[in-house]
């Protein structure tokens, strides 16, 4: 397979737009170190939905994506359990496993699904899925989004009681936009998670906002985003439309074809290679 351009410090080429037919793991294991700022990505969860054939291997994706991340870069996994009888709890063992190759465990985020939640006869109704922000070192970049506060402006506000005991209020100012909270909602299907009607070809797709949303808090224009389990190219639909470069992966060439007329829809080229 033709390696990623690199230069002599490492970095792939300002032009990056990118999707390999081909297993993450053998891609990646093509690559120099330290080159990825950010992977925004969601693997087959528990063998849940068939994708036609699909070989994964967690514990060497896992060190893959160790290895090929930048010091300071972000990998966003996006996983739900299995839920039969019980829940899996796979999400929580790939997060350990992470954590022991040496991620830090930065954050673990909820994406809460707005509508068509699982409904459960003996258990409240499941709504939401993990995003465990994993980050090699401290993160580089952290661009917070920001949420409006119910209430802005001057207002009189309790201050630091004094020895009286008397809660007294001074004039302040409330702000208009706060950091936004580590749960994101997102309605799912047909005009939440994408309008993109091709996209719904493949089985699982995720919200092009969640994508959008970790794009733009962990990386900054010019960074290599890469999604190592691709399907319809949601991630790199979000990456390149927000000025990123971008290197899609999936083991099936049908899926990265869905992701490629996706992007060209959008007015977005990338190149198409297949992994040898
Ligand atoms: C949950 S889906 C990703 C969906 C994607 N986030 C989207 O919005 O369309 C997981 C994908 O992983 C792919 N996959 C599974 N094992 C793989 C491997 N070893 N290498 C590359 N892709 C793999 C499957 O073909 C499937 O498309």
């Amino acid at each position: 397979m033709r390696q990623i351009d690199a230069t002599a410090t490492g970095r792939p080429s300002t032009d990056t737009a990118k999707l390999i037919i081909g297993n993450c793991v053998d891609v990646m294991r093509s690559w120099p170190d330290s080159i990825v700022q950010l992977t925004v990505t969601s693997p087959p969860y528990d063998s849940l939905r068939d994708y036609q054939g699909y070989d994964f291997p967690f514990g060497d994706i896992a060190a893959e994506l160790y290895r090929v991340t930048a010091e300071g870069g972000v990998v966003v996994w996006v996983v739900g359990d299995r839920i039969q009888g019980g829940r899996s709890l796979t999400s929580f063992r790939q997060a350990l496993a992470f954590q022991e190759i040496g991620f830090s465990a930065h954050d673990v985020m909820i994406y809460q699904k707005k509508n068509t939640p699982f409904m459960r006869s003996n258990a409240y109704t499941n709504a939401y899925e993990m995003m465990f922000v994993l980050s090699k070192g401290k993160p580089a970049t952290f661009n917070p989004l920001k949420a409006p506060t119910q209430r802005n402006g001057l207002e009189m506000l309790p201050h630091n009681k004094l020895s009286d005991g008397v809660n007294k209020k001074k004039l302040g100012e409330l702000k208009k936009e706060k950091t936004r909270t580590n749960i994101w909602s997102y309605a799912v299907g047909l005009g939440g998670t994408t309008s993109d009607r091709i996209a719904f070809q493949h089985p699982a797709v995720f919200p092009e906002k969640l994508a959008q949303d970790h794009i733009l808090s962990w990386s900054n224009p010019g960074d290599l985003v890469l999604d190592p389990m691709c399907g319809s190219g949601t991630t790199g639909k979000m990456a390149l439309l927000n000025d990123r470069r971008f290197i899609g992966i999936d083991i099936s060439a049908d899926y990265i074809d869905i992701a490629r007329q996706r992007l060209a829809d959008c007015g977005l080229a990338v190149a198409v290679e297949t992994a040898s």
